[in-house]
Formats: C-alpha cells, structure tokens, sequence
C-alpha cells in the first residue's frame, strides 16, 4: 500500500474547507459569463497578479496553450526555454494546433534565460524565417529544481523580448511558491510580462484548474481560443469555489513545502549514491541524481515500501505537497536509505 505519494504537488487533495466551498458555491452559466463564482475567482487572481482580467482553464498546459495561441499565429516564432515545460511536457500542442515555431534557448541551471541568448535568437525580417512574435519563461523553474527567479530577473528576461517588439508569456504554474521563497509578492514577479498562467491543482491543492490573467484584449482573445478547445464550461463555479479558498489559505502554506523539501534534500545529502545540494533547493521540488540507469529500480523498490516517486535514468524528482505530514516524509527519507543501501 502506498503511504507517502511524492510524484508531485498536483497528486494534492482539496481542503475541507474548499470541498464546504464547492458544495455551497454559487453558480450560473459560465460560457454566459454568469457564474459569479468563476467571475470572483477570475478578477481575484488577476488583481493578486496586476493584471486586467483573468480567465479560468481547466489546467496549467491549456493556460499556456491559449496564452500562446492567443499572442502568436501560424506560422510565427516562439522563443522559449530549451527546459520548459511548454517545450518539452505539453505533448506539442502550441505546435500542432496554433501551428507555431518553438525555438528552444539554452537555460542556464536555474532556470533563466541569458538576455543576450534571447537577442541573438530573435529573427531579422527575412521571409525565409517565421517571425519571432512572443517570448515564454518559467517561474518557479520545474526542470531546475523549482528554483525561483526573482523579480530582477523577471525583468532582464521580459526587457529583452519587449526591446524587440516581442509578447512575453509566464508559466508561472507554481509563480506563488516562487513568490514565496523570495519572500516578495507575486505581482512583482509578472509585472513585466504580457500574460501568466497560474496553477490551482499543484501545491494550491485544488482539485482542478488553473487561471490565465492578463489584459481585457488578450484575455478575450485567450477566451475564443479556450472555447475552441471545447473548454467552455457552464457551472464551473462548482470547481473555481476551491480556487478561492485556495488563494486565502494555500498561498503562506508553501512555505511548509519549502521547509520540508529542504528537510528531504538534507537527508538524500547523506546518502549513499544520491546527488543533491539542499542549499538549492528554495521551493517545493527536489531534483536528485542517482547511479546511471538506476532510477527505474530505485523508484520500484521504493513503491514496495509504500512511497510512490516517478522512474527515470538517473535524474529523479521529489515534491513535497499539502496533505503529507512530517512524519510521512521521515518514513520516505527511511526508506529511501535502505533502497540506496540495497542498490549499491
Ligand atoms: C511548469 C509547469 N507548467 C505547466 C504545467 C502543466 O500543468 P497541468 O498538469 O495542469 O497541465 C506543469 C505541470 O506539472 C508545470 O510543472
């Protein structure tokens, strides 16, 4: 039986207090705009993010998805990290259905991309190439261990699209726990990007959802490409309810996840066979190396001990999420040593 599930923050449960909120919520016919829970959701994550309006989806890679559709067109370039999420988990959608050109840029190992790198991938106006219409960043980076940027960096990043004409899109599908770890507010970190998608259902613990916010323009045209997905939903307030609970009682909650992330990284330190630096882990996730070609094994062997983490080769993943308590993640780290003992 599995006790501890540490695949990811989106395996989180919703509250009590949000299940109470979805059963009471007030409803109405979205695609009418006339679900006032949905609409409460929506201009409350817009104003957490300094943005116009918002507009719910029904998760993280349709948010981006619309975003980008929304801001480039067939046949236009999109310059983003060789490491993201949009790149490389959202099975290609940009470019299968908007038809775009993803160009992916080196990231540096927390997850930023080099203004210079950004410049120097942008293409003249030659029509042998696409033109480059819109750039996408991460924030909390995933693939670099959740590391967040600051709001510095935000802006070198955004600076160097803007300069040359181009949209900036946020994945900020974890942008609160990088709020958090930085200890800044979230508004500061998607001040200077054109749009931002949010995620619910990660270390916010809702059952569903994410949130794209941006101006009334784009969020319009982010809504004509979410109905077009077949994502217009009618009493979905039942499920956006959990988002507002969420905004008020999950946001200071990530630091737990940050603490106990780093807890578990302190531990996996001193193991035998594991890689992992816990001074770099600031949010939720941890990314550890392990013998090569031994994660498969290692994940196995720990599932028959109770403790669910997805396989790999050698580059495995940890998240620390809502729901787990510390003793559970004590029992982890217990099993963990005595598969890393087992397996070398
Ligand atoms: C950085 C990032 N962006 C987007 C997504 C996609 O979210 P969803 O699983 O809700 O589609 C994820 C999911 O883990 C993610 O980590």
């Amino acid at each position: 039986m599995i006790r501890v599930d540490l695949r990811s923050d989106t395996v989180t449960h919703p509250s009590p207090e949000m299940r109470r909120a979805m059963y009471e919520a007030e409803l109405g016919d979205d695609v009418y705009g006339d679900d006032p829970t949905v609409n409460r959701l929506q201009e409350r994550a817009a104003e957490l993010l300094g943005k116009e309006a918002g507009l719910f989806v029904s998760s993280g890679t349709q948010g981006n998805l619309v975003s980008v559709l929304a801001q480039a067109q067939r046949g236009d370039e999109v310059l983003v990290g060789d490491q993201c999420h949009i790149m490389n988990s959202e099975a290609g959608g940009t470019m299968v259905l908007g038809s775009v050109v993803l160009f992916p840029i080196k990231t540096d190992e927390f997850g930023f991309l080099e203004p210079r790198l950004i410049k120097a991938a942008i293409k003249p106006r030659d029509y042998h190439k696409p033109p480059t219409r819109l750039l996408a960043i991460e924030n909390t980076h995933n693939a670099s261990s959740g590391r967040a940027l600051t709001p510095e960096q935000m802006k070198f990043m955004a600076d160097a699209g803007h300069e040359n004409g181009l949209k900036v899109h946020l994945d900020g599908a974890r942008i609160f726990n990088a709020a958090v770890a930085l200890n800044v507010p979230a508004s500061s970190l998607t001040e200077h990007v054109d749009s931002t998608t949010f995620c619910l259902s990660k270390g916010l613990s809702c059952p569903i959802g994410s949130v794209v916010v941006g101006s009334k323009d784009f969020i319009y045209e982010a809504d004509r490409w979410r109905k077009m997905l077949g994502s217009g939903m009618r009493q979905v307030g039942v499920v956006a309810a959990a988002g507002l609970v969420a905004l008020d009682t999950m946001i200071d909650r990530l630091q737990e996840d940050h603490d106990d992330a780093r807890f578990m990284a302190s531990r996996m330190a001193e193991m035998k066979g594991i890689s992992v630096d816990p001074e770099r882990i600031q949010t939720n996730i941890i990314r550890f190396g392990v013998p090569s070609h031994k994660g498969n094994e290692i994940a196995a062997r720990l599932k028959d001990e109770g403790v669910h983490i997805n396989g790999g080769d050698s580059d495995l993943r940890i998240v620390a999420h809502y729901g787990v308590s510390r003793d559970d993640y004590d029992f982890a780290m217990k099993a963990l040593d005595r598969v890393m003992k087992a397996i070398a």
